[in-house]
């Protein structure tokens, strides 16, 4: 399967799913990184002409943005395109040409905690546990049909940042077991969950 990775950040995921493909437990390719952010860390960890960026803020309008991504992401001809830390909400557009191939990965125990900094609101929220989950990507925010979800408990004295390393370390594992599914075509937007059934992560 050929995979498009949108990513902003440090890309800690992407570099997750390169290892496992390299270690030949992820039958898949990554076909491409795309980032609104040119310096960001997820971009270096794929070789140049895999490369795309473009800055949002140089184009005449966010519906001009969104196209030139939707036109780069859809260059690279993907199976599934995975959001692993992309920090821009996606266009109406962009999830209709996708619809059903789009994953995201989110730090929290959805439908909990959509949106930002999970981390500081688990903890205010007093909750006992947090986590990570995988879901489907629709046009509203964090939205979709969750695929699968890993649990950490919260501990005392915790801080956003150690709660957020606690939880990093399960979104790897999890990620890799999501697409893991995905590339053997057994998840699908309708039957996210019910296709897990029999498959222990
Ligand atoms: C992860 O916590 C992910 O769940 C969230 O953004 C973070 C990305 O981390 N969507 P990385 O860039 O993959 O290291």
């Amino acid at each position: 399967s050929r995979i498009a990775v949108l990513a902003s950040g440090r890309g800690s995921n992407l570099q997750a799913v390169l290892d496992a493909i390299a270690a030949g437990q992820l039958h898949a390719q990554v076909v491409g990184v795309f980032s609104d952010k040119p310096g960001s860390a997820a971009l270096q960890r794929v070789p140049e002409p895999l490369r795309w960026s473009a800055v949002p803020a140089r184009y005449p309008s966010r519906a001009d943005y969104d196209a030139a991504l939707t036109d780069a992401v859809a260059a690279s001809a993907p199976d599934w395109v995975l959001c692993a830390g992309y920090m821009r909400i996606l266009s109406d557009g962009f999830v209709q040409r996708f619809r059903g191939r789009v994953l995201n990965i989110h730090p929290s125990l959805l439908p909990k905690h959509r949106g930002l900094h999970t981390h500081a609101r688990a903890l205010e929220d007093g909750d006992a546990e947090h986590g990570a989950s995988v879901h489907f990507v629709i046009p509203e925010l964090d939205a979709g049909a969750v695929i699968a979800q890993a649990a950490v408990p919260v501990q005392a004295g915790d801080t956003a940042e150690t709660l957020g390393a606690r939880v990093l370390s399960v979104e790897h594992p999890l990620l890799l077991a999501t697409l893991r599914l995905a590339v053997t075509g057994r998840i699908t937007e309708q039957g996210a969950t019910a296709a897990l059934d029999g498959h222990a992560l």
